[in-house]
């Protein structure tokens, strides 16, 4: 399956798992766990949420990670000050990389907004160095929308 149908059928399959529910703490953690299911060789995926100027763990699948990561500090909050996704091909060479879990090597993190206010961010670490492409990324982005616009978002 190119990678483009197999993010169209996971964004379908998330729409499906979504409906009837708006609640955002219930969509964050089944978005988490369907990621974990369906993703190949990824060792973590889940939510950190935005409180002040710091992020927060959310729902996950994974090993227990760090709680608390400044705005600004790792790839999580370098996706956060800047806006912008983080794609981390390798994240020994990411200044300021926060390493969790000794076994992620790459990384992909997407800020995630109600309008220009910023919710946190969806994380995924995988083992393997360069697990994640553009593909990848598009698709993930795709992912975060659905789960956005299924769900009822904080202020
Ligand atoms: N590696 C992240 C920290 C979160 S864990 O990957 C779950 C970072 O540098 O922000």
């Amino acid at each position: 399956m190119s990678s483009g149908n197999f993010y169209d059928a996971l964004s379908e399959q998330l729409s499906g798992l979504l409906s009837g529910e708006r609640d955002w703490l219930a969509n964050t953690a089944n978005a988490g766990a369907l990621l974990f299911m369906e993703l190949a060789d990824i060792n973590w995926a889940g939510f950190y949420f935005l409180h002040g100027e710091e992020l927060r763990l959310g729902p996950f699948q994974g090993k227990p990670a760090c709680t608390r990561i400044p705005v600004g500090q790792g790839v999580c909050g370098t996706a956060v000050a800047t806006a912008e996704s983080q794609l981390v091909e390798d994240v020994h060479a990411f200044p300021g990389h926060i390493a969790c879990d000794a076994v992620s090597a790459s990384e992909v993190v997407i800020p995630l907004y109600n309008g220009d206010h910023c919710l946190g961010v969806l994380d995924i670490d995988s083992p393997t160095v360069g697990r994640f492409t553009g593909d990848d990324l598009a698709g993930l982005q795709q992912f975060a929308r659905v789960l956005l616009e299924h769900s009822d978002l904080p202020g």
